[in-house]
């Protein structure tokens, strides 16, 4: 077994809870070998300015793993491809930093990088590693969406938040015999909002698979009235679009930044259920709440394998691959694959949205 290596861990994107799990297990499974771990902070940047690179030993990692975010910073803007820098004149120009973080990687004498995250970031760790940096990848997102893994961390966490968050508005939208529309996260895909929608008991739930028709949604609810329910609850993910219509989006963002930000679709729900039923509706939208906080049972002991199986695939010179849940076990995908792979929507014909239709929830199709 390699002795004495000096490995590296940094975060991508935004963060998920069992972040810090991940953390705690690759400093405790290196540390058992002898090996040093050191963690760079917000994402890539620690790799340019390296004073933010801090040794990590058991003693500062001990028990953090119920702890929500992460303790070494991450950013969305990180891409040492495209990063935004400003220079001595104020201007934020985006440049090409990679051969600055491979050179820095290699005068810092480390031995391998383990990098946790979604699909940006293990995009730039796959080509770090073609330029020259051995690489593990960690899968991340609460949007659940990699394909080359059956889960990653944060998802349950965020799928058992938006749950509660549904369950607390079926009572107060009873009581006034409202519409509730309840905008979720996932990004392009629709699993937050199918997993928690069907949990919570919603009677609609939107996702960006299946585009949506306000008429459908609107009879759907006006049936639940003959029926005798006056209320309705509405789960929108925030990548769900009308039929024929574009999706809703907020822009680029901040600069350099690689993707839009979404949000909006649960406003305008909202405003046509109102406008075309006449019923009392009112949205909210869950955001960042569905990120905070500790992670669940799953989530932490899912990140803490990942962690321990990320050092195992140090271990056996297994560079360029990332650990994937593999129902029981953790194995190793070649990053490329997992590049190629792409996005794992919500399947129409899987048994999770069978359930959903057979127990009488309406996608708006
Ligand atoms: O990818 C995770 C995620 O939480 C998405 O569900 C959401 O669209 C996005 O990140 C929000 O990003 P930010 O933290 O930059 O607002």
């Amino acid at each position: 077994m390699a002795k004495g290596l000096k490995i590296a861990i940094n975060m991508g994107g935004g963060d998920a809870p069992g972040l810090n799990a991940v953390t705690e297990a690759v400093v405790l499974s290196a540390f058992n070998r002898n090996w040093e771990v050191y963690g760079i902070k917000n994402s890539y940047e620690g790799l340019l300015d390296t004073d933010e690179i801090i040794r990590l030993t058991p003693e500062k990692v001990w028990h953090i793993s119920s702890l929500g975010g992460t303790i070494l910073g991450t950013t969305n803007k990180g891409n040492p491809f495209a990063m935004p820098i400003t220079n001595i004149a104020g201007e934020t120009e985006i440049r090409d930093v990679s051969d600055k973080v491979v050179e820095n990687f290699k005068r810092l004498r480390l031995d391998c990088l383990i990098a946790v995250g979604g699909d940006g970031s293990l995009k730039i760790a796959y080509d770090l590693y073609k330029k020259g940096i051995p690489v593990i990848g960690v899968p991340k997102t609460i949007d659940n969406d990699l394909a080359a893994t059956v889960a990653t961390f944060g998802f349950d966490t965020a799928v058992s938040i938006a749950t509660e968050a549904i369950d607390r508005l079926h009572p107060t939208a009873k009581s006034h015999d409202r519409v509730m529309v309840v905008e979720v996260m996932g990004r392009h895909a629709g699993w937050i909002a199918l997993n928690s929608g069907i949990s919570g008991e919603a009677d609609v739930i939107l996702i960006p698979e299946i585009p949506f028709d306000l008429d459908r949604i609107c009879d759907s609810i006006m049936g639940l009235e003959l029926q005798g329910q006056r209320y309705a609850i509405v789960v929108a993910a925030e990548g769900a679009s009308p039929k024929g219509g574009g999706r809703i989006d907020k822009g680029k963002g901040e600069m350099g930044r690689q993707d839009v930000v979404l949000g909006g679709i649960g406003d305008f729900v909202a405003r046509e259920i109102s406008a075309r039923t006449g019923k009392d509706t009112r949205s909210l939208v869950l955001g960042h709440l569905q990120r905070g906080g500790s992670p669940t049972t799953f989530d932490r002991l899912l990140s803490i394998r990942f962690g321990a199986a990320a050092v195992r695939l140090i271990a056996e010179d297994k560079f360029g691959s990332m650990v994937a849940l593999d129902p029981p076990n953790i194995k190793a995908v070649p990053l490329e694959e997992v590049i190629s792979g792409g996005l794992k929507g919500v399947p129409l014909e899987g048994d999770t949205v069978r359930t959903a239709r057979d127990v009488g929830i309406c996608f708006g199709d």
